[in-house]
C-alpha cells in the first residue's frame, strides 16, 4: 500500500482510540480513559497493512501491557511496509478524565530509524511555526526567542502569545516571558496539541516553551515536519537513573545532553494522524448521537506537506466500534 493511502488508514486508528476513550470523558478515572484508548488503538492496528514496530509508546514491555516500546503492530503480512510507530493513544489523559479541552489520540509513522528513541523522561522544548525555522534556539532562552520571532514577523514582542504548561517548574520561564511583555496561555496538559497550534495561523498561539515529556517531543517534531514548523528539545535529567535509561535506549555513544533539532527528533517520510477526544483549539472532540458519533482529525504527510482535516460520521449500526466490553456492533440492518 502506498504511503499516501496509509495516512488515511492511520486516521482510522486514532479515530477508534478517540471514540473509545471519549465515552469516559469527565468520569474522573484516568486509568480507565487510558486503557480504553490503548485497547481500541491496539485492536484497530490489526487491520492496518503494515509491519509496524512501536518506538514511542506506552512504556517498556514490563510496565505497559499493550503498545509498549518494541511491540509489533499491524497485519505483518508478506509485502506489508516495515514502519516505526510513535504513538500516544490518549495524549492528555487527565484532560479526558476530568472533561477539559485538548485531549487527542495521536500516531506518527515513518520508515525504520526516523524517530529518536526517546526515553520516557522530561524534555525542555521550544517550538514555533514555519517562519521560525532557523530563528528559534533553545539555548538563548524565552526572551531572546520572543525578540527574534517578533522581529521576523515585524511585530512587537507584546503581540506574541507563548503557550506554556502550567507547572511550578515553569515559574522562571513564565517570569521571563512576562518581563518582555508577551502574552501567555497556560495549559493544564497536552503540549503536542500546543506545538501543533503554533503552526496554525488562526490559533492565536505563536510559540511553545517549557518542559514536557520527551516522547511527546518526538510526536510534536513529527507534526512540525509535516506542517513546516520548527522545534528544538533538550533532555532533562533530574536523577542518575534517568541518564542510565537514556543511555540504554539511545545507545552508549549518544550525546544525551545535546540540543536535539527537529530532524534529530523525527525525519524522513512521516505520516501523522491525530483525532480530537475533547474539544480543543485545534480539533473538535468526539460528539455522540443516536447510533453513531462524529470525529474530527488531522492527517498530514511530511513529504507532500498536505494537511487534511477530516470530519467523519461513524455509524455504529453498520460499523463495529470498540467499547469497554470489546468490539460492539449493532447488527440492525447491515446489508447481507
Ligand atoms: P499524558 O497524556 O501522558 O498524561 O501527558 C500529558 C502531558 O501534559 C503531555 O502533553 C506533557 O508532555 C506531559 O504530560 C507533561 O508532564 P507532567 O504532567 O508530568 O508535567
Amino acid at each position: 500500500m502506498q504511503e499516501r493511502n496509509l495516512a488515511l488508514e492511520l486516521v482510522r486508528v486514532t479515530e477508534a482510540a478517540s471514540i473509545a476513550c471519549a465515552r469516559s470523558m469527565g468520569q474522573g478515572n484516568p486509568t480507565r480513559s487510558d486503557q480504553l484508548a490503548v485497547n481500541a488503538m491496539r485492536a484497530a492496528f490489526d487491520a492496518l497493512h503494515i509491519s509496524g514496530t512501536v518506538v514511542i509508546g506506552e512504556g517498556e514491555r514490563d510496565e505497559a501491557p499493550m503498545l509498549f516500546i518494541g511491540e509489533e503492530v499491524g497485519r505483518w503480512a508478506d509485502g506489508d511496509r516495515k514502519m516505526d510507530i510513535a504513538l500516544d493513544p490518549l495524549e492528555g489523559t487527565n484532560l479526558c478524565a476530568y472533561g477539559r479541552p485538548g485531549a487527542l489520540s495521536v500516531i506518527a509513522m515513518a520508515p525504520h530509524g526516523c524517530f529518536l528513541n526517546a526515553p520516557d523522561i522530561y524534555m525542555n522544548k521550544v517550538a514555533a511555526g514555519p517562519d521560525s525555522r532557523g530563528i528559534i534556539d533553545i539555548t538563548v532562552g524565552p526572551q531572546e526567542n520572543l525578540r527574534r520571532l517578533a522581529q521576523a514577523r515585524g511585530l512587537e514582542v507584546e503581540d506574541l502569545t507563548a503557550i506554556v504548561l502550567d507547572r511550578p517548574r515553569h515559574e522562571e520561564i513564565i517570569a521571563e516571558i512576562r518581563s518582555v511583555g508577551a502574552r501567555i496561555r497556560l495549559i493544564e496538559d497536552g503540549d503536542v496539541d500546543a506545538a501543533i497550534a503554533t503552526c496554525k495561523p488562526d490559533s492565536g498561539i505563536d510559540i511553545l516553551f517549557g518542559i514536557g515529556g520527551a516522547p511527546e517531543g518526538v510526536l510534536a517534531a513529527a507534526a512540525m515536519q509535516c506542517m513546516g514548523g520548527d522545534i528544538q528539545g533538550q533532555l532533562m535529567f533530574y536523577k542518575d537513573e534517568e541518564r542510565k535509561r537514556a543511555r540504554k535506549i539511545m545507545g552508549d555513544d549518544a550525546d544525551i545532553e545535546a540540543v536535539l533539532t527537529r530532524d534529530d527528533l523525527a525525519h524522513g517520510d512521516i505520516l501523522f494522524a491525530a483525532t480530537g477526544v475533547t474539544a480543543g483549539g485545534m480539533l473538535e472532540g468526539v460528539r455522540f448521537f443516536a447510533d453513531g458519533c462524529r470525529t474530527h482529525s488531522l492527517v498530514m504527510r511530511s513529504k507532500s506537506g498536505t494537511v487534511r482535516t477530516i470530519e467523519a460520521v461513524h455509524n455504529f449500526e453498520q460499523k463495529p466500534h470498540y467499547t469497554s466490553e470489546g468490539f460492539h456492533q449493532k447488527m440492525k440492518s447491515v446489508g447481507k
